[in-house]
């Protein structure tokens, strides 16, 4: 498995009165990709940011961006995203009825395939692409808002996704989405994860960012988790 743990901070709680200068202040403060949600309306009950905010967070930074599509039919948005300078595509499982060619046509653009799934489906259900992808995203709150509660339903869901990547795909990052705050990170740390994306607790940090980061990654260090 990748010898290093990831803060991947998502800019759904941003200002975007000033996106610009926030994505300065989260590579400045040590973030390590940049978490983009997508949200259609459909699959998910917001409605949220398009390729054209893929293509401005492109332009004022050189972090990976991590992006998260919480669409339908998103092999129908793969190209303009990758275009727009996405690094990560991740689709979720309970969207895409031919997943090899989704994944595939995303390996194509150029971009690393990831692959989701809601708390509510099993993990079992990526067993049949889990050595095509780059990352595994263990959604742990139902998609659509920042500010959630953690599920901890998802742990086991994370342990027997770690014991199968490190079987057949020992190079794929495993990631959490939702909830992850100072109580819930060191669970899911200790689960497997090795990437932590996180809203509410960066953006809304009392110290503000760059200490709502520090924070977490010396939690990480305490807790075990590789540098
Ligand atoms: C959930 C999104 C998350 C969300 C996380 O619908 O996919 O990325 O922004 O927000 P927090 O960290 O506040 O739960
Ligand atoms: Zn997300």
């Amino acid at each position: 498995m990748p010898n290093k743990t990831l803060i991947a901070p998502s800019i759904l709680s941003a200002d975007f009165t000033r996106l610009g200068q926030q994505v300065q202040v989260l590579q400045d403060g040590g973030a390590d990709w940049i978490h983009i949600d997508v949200m259609d309306g459909h699959f998910v009950p917001n409605l949220t940011m398009g390729p054209f905010i893929v293509k401005a967070v492109r332009e004022v930074t050189d972090l990976p961006l991590d992006v998260h599509l919480m669409v339908e039919e998103p092999e129908k948005m793969l190209a303009v995203f990758a275009q727009a300078g996405a690094t990560n595509l991740t689709v979720h499982i309970e969207t895409c009825p031919n997943i090899h060619r989704t994944l595939q046509t995303i390996r194509e653009l150029g971009c690393k395939p990831g692959i989701t799934l809601n708390p509510g489906t099993p993990a079992s259900h990526l067993d049949e692409v889990l050595h095509l992808v780059d990352l595994v995203l263990v959604m742990s709150v139902n998609p659509g808002y920042s500010g959630q509660s953690f599920l901890p339903e998802v742990l086991p869901k994370v342990s027997y996704l770690r014991q199968r990547l490190a079987e057949i795909n020992p190079g794929a990052w495993l990631e959490i989405d939702g909830g992850m705050n100072t109580s819930t990170l060191p669970l899911a740390l200790q689960a497997g994860v090795q990437v932590f994306v996180a809203a509410n607790a960066i953006f809304n940090h009392p110290q503000g960012i760059a200490a709502a980061i520090k924070e977490l990654r010396l939690l990480i260090a305490a807790s075990g988790g590789a540098d």
